[in-house]
């Protein structure tokens, strides 16, 4: 049952939502503009608000889905386990040759549902950071260290090496957006 819940949470993250709607609603294939990340903020970027909304909300509601498994087929695994196949298939998805996003709206929805109440802190540093500097990419870094920070806070062992693991991902995934911000070419939100 562990590996079965481990298979459909990586299938779940695979579903390349920024692509289906892009390609769906609007015949784009985002891909191909922008960044070419399969995520929220590039859907904002080339195809505005609403898709990018839609997407974002999609693409953490796959994390709650991928974490609530274990709750909902009655298994023992830890939420925050069960949730870690979805990231990697957010970010290597099998339905969109393995080039999808950048782990943040997902990892977000794992969090949604382990901890309800960091999650809404974690959205209020990422707001707060976007908000001052118009960097989504920071902001998600920022807000990542941020639960790690909490995890050491509540001395919850598990959260703290889920979420440094993360953070070295976020990093390593966004190692070409840290590139722009150090050489002052990262585009910066319009609209906050
Ligand atoms: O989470 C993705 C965001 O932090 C950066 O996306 O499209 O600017 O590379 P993008």
């Amino acid at each position: 049952m562990i590996l079965l819940i481990l298979v459909l949470s990586y299938l779940i993250g695979s579903v390349p939502f920024a692509l289906i709607i892009g390609k769906w609603k609007y015949g784009i294939d985002i891909r191909e503009h922008g960044s070419g990340n399969l995520g929220g903020t590039n859907t904002f970027r080339i195809l505005g608000k609403k898709a990018g909304f839609i997407v974002t909300i999609s693409d953490i509601l796959k994390g709650t889905l991928a974490a609530s498994l274990p709750w909902l087929l009655n298994t023992d695994l830890h939420i925050l386990l069960a949730g870690i196949p979805a990231v990697i298939g957010h970010c290597y998805p099998i339905f969109a040759k393995f080039k999808g996003g950048k782990a943040v709206a997902t990892s977000a929805g794992i969090l949604l549902f382990y901890a309800p109440v960091m999650f809404l802190l974690l959205v209020a540093v990422f707001f707060i950071v976007l908000y001052l500097t118009k960097y989504v990419s920071l902001s998600s870094l920022v807000a990542c260290t941020a639960a790690v920070i909490y995890g050491v806070i509540i001395r919850d062992i598990l959260l703290i090496i889920v979420m440094a693991a993360f953070l070295i991902f976020l990093l390593y995934r966004h190692r070409s957006n840290i590139g722009r911000i150090i050489a002052k070419t990262e585009p910066k939100i319009k609209w906050l």
